[in-house]
């Protein structure tokens, strides 16, 4: 198995650089990242490349380069034809995401297609190397230079984008929702952690998740919000670095942010919305410990639902008492 992984180690860094060569051959790809305002050191800095347009192009090098079509089946890079023995390269076309453990090395791949197609992006398998609930992109760099907090996006261009404006403390799940075991890996680093996802449904819920996977780790995280509609990348070309940064004095902790998410996903216009508003809510406050603190939360859900005071304290009480 350890020899297997060497080997694995070594594929991927043979294909990250053929990758990363082609950029200068066709450039297809480096126009399409000039167009989104990536500079050349960028690229170099996350290893960035392109996987030709072809179904043999990664097959045919790391042949020639003496691996076996069952390790390079191994790395995930080709993918056994269903009628037959005939293997195809599963990134084609494609802008080039070296995925880099903290030690330094080259586990998988992301790649999003040149402009529009389908699927937008795609990823590495789990491999030998590769489990995308371990790994988180970009921590490889967000290590090196974070002293304090860590910033947590949803995207690869997102993570590379900010890095542009000196935002260098970023790094993104891979495609999937935050899983225990990153939130795990992010404690190794740090115990500031902000989350911003883009600024639409999906990445709300994704959100609202991650804050719970993340205070199973005692992480108190908090949470930026975007205009509707925005992601990272697209806030900081359109705003600079210092409209970015102010985001963070005006982030949501646990609460404020469960407060105004569940606001939204119930209709407090209606009796049975404010109830359910107001339950779920006092089983989250009933872990408040400070009187001042709490009486302060207690106050804006009264607010926001016209439930009395009295009667939100006692559900909360009634939680307390309960060992269900
Ligand atoms: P750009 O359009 O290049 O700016 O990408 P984006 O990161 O803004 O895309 P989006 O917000 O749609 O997705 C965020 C992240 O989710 C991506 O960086 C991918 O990691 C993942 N993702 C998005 N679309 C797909 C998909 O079709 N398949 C897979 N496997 N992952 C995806
Ligand atoms: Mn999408
Ligand atoms: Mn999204
Ligand atoms: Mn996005
Ligand atoms: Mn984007």
């Amino acid at each position: 198995k350890e020899k297997e992984k060497n080997m694995l180690y070594s594929l991927n860094k043979e294909a990250a650089r053929y990758y990363f060569n082609n950029l200068t051959k066709d450039k297809t790809a480096l126009k399409y990242l000039y167009d989104r305002g990536i500079q050349d050191k960028t690229i170099r800095t996350y290893g960035l490349g392109y996987s030709n347009n072809s179904w043999d192009d990664i097959y045919t090098f790391l042949k020639s380069k003496g691996y076996s079509e069952i390790d390079i089946e191994k790395a995930g890079l080709i993918i056994k034809h269903r009628d037959g023995n005939r293997y195809y390269d599963r990134f084609r076309g494609r802008v080039m995401f070296p995925i880099i453990d903290v030690r330094g090395r080259i586990i998988g791949f992301g790649g999003r297609v040149v402009r529009d197609g389908q699927p937008k992006y795609l990823n590495s398998p789990d491999t030998t190397v590769f489990s995308k609930g371990y790994n988180l992109y970009g921590l490889n760099i967000a290590k090196k230079y974070s002293r304090d907090k860590i910033l947590l996006v949803e995207g690869y261009m997102d993570v590379i984008s900010l890095y542009q404006y000196g935002i260098n403390y970023c790094v993104a799940s891979l495609g999937t929702a935050l899983t225990l075991n990153q939130s795990k890996l992010l404690k190794r680093y740090s115990n500031d952690i902000y989350i911003c996802y883009d600024s639409d449904n999906a990445g709300l819920s994704a959100a609202d998740r991650a804050l719970d996977v993340l205070r199973e780790e005692n992480i108190n995280a908090k949470v930026i919000l975007l205009p509707t509609g925005k992601d990272p990348d697209d806030f900081i070309k359109e705003n600079g670095r210092e409209r970015f940064e102010n985001l963070f004095k005006d982030s949501y902790n646990y609460l404020d942010f469960k407060i105004n998410f569940y606001r939204k996903k119930y209709d407090l216009n209606t009796v049975e919305g404010k109830v359910s508003f107001t339950t779920d809510i006092s089983s989250m406050l009933k872990n408040i410990k400070s009187p001042i603190e709490l009486d302060a939360y207690v106050k804006k859900v009264s607010q926001e639902t016209n439930i009395s005071v009295d009667a939100i304290k006692e559900e909360i009480n009634h939680n307390r008492d309960s060992y269900v």
